[in-house]
């Protein structure tokens, strides 16, 4: 259990959460925590960033459990297990193309982070429904001038940024620019295009896959995806690693009754 030690409203669906945890301190970006609210649930979340001090956690309020996650207050009670899940492997020098929508942003900007503090020069696309669902772009600007990168911001109607879906720019700067890798996170049909684009420009790719999670440590089956169980083998994949499950990457999920479902 871990007491909650700060609460941030980052927009109008997501909140972030302050808590210490010696483990999760150690958290890489791309890993994630299952969150105990006792007597409701238990949820996986990315861990969105990590400092001596202290880890957090940015929640979207979706559901019951993530509704309740918004209800906390400073010095309320959490359950945490983890970090668990692969994360990110980090890049240290090269032209880096990081593409996130919607709350595939949460682990996006943690690895940005990460990043500004290596010689990589990152291009960071950011997506939303609309500018008030916008994340962290006050936060992901100034690692971008640090880098010497670009940001570029996209909203499905216009309200901030370009006015198209986030992929569209990436297109445009593929073909025009070398890229040593791509990181992506965000809504599946997103990354499978991220993907096929990855597989088209001959660029690596690495993209971070949610799935329902009951156990987080590779027992009940429940994130299953082709022959990986995405909270051990993952969440991240590697383009090679998703062309051997491009029957279900962005067709198909498991439900709770273990049932394929189309996403
Ligand atoms: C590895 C991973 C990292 C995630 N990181 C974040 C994050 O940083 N921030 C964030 O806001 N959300 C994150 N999510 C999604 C988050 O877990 C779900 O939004 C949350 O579980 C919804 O719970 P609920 O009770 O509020 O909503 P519900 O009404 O119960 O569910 C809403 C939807 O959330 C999904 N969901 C519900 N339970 C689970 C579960 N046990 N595992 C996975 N998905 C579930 C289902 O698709 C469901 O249809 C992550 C999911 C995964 C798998
Ligand atoms: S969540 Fe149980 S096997 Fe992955």
């Amino acid at each position: 259990m871990v007491q909650i030690t700060e609460i941030k409203q980052e927009n109008s669906t997501v909140k972030t959460l302050g808590f210490d945890d010696e483990n999760c301190r150690k958290a890489t970006p791309g890993q994630f925590v299952m969150v105990w609210i006792p007597g409701l649930d238990e949820i996986p979340m990315s861990i969105s960033c990590t400092s001596p001090n202290g880890v957090s956690i940015s929640i979207e309020k979706v559901g019951q459990a993530t509704g309740a996650l918004h209800q906390m207050r400073v010095g309320d009670s959490i359950g945490i297990r983890g970090p668990f899940g692969n994360g990110f492997t980090l890049t240290k020098k090269g032209n880096v193309l990081i593409v996130g929508g919607g709350t595939g942003l949460i682990p996006l900007k943690f690895l940005g982070e990460k990043l500004a503090k290596s010689q990589a020069r990152m291009t960071f696309l950011a997506g939303a429904r609309t500018k008030d669902e916008m994340l962290f772009q006050n936060r992901i600007e100034p690692l971008i001038r640090k880098t010497l990168g670009k940001l570029v911001v996209t909203t499905d109607d216009g309200s901030c940024g370009l006015k198209c879906m986030i992929t569209e720019p990436v297109e445009d700067l593929l073909t025009k620019e070398r890229f040593d890798v791509i990181y992506t996170c965000g809504p599946e049909p997103m990354m499978v295009k991220m993907f096929l684009l990855a597989e088209q420009h001959n660029v690596p790719l690495q993209a971070s896959l949610e799935r329902l999670m009951r156990c987080a440590i590779g027992i009940c089956g429940s994130c299953v995806i082709g022959g990986f169980r995405v909270c051990v083998d993952g969440p991240v994949f590697t383009k090679e690693q998703l062309q051997t499950v491009r029957e279900e990457f962005g067709r198909f999920k498991l439900d709770f009754a273990g049932r394929k479902r189309r996403i």
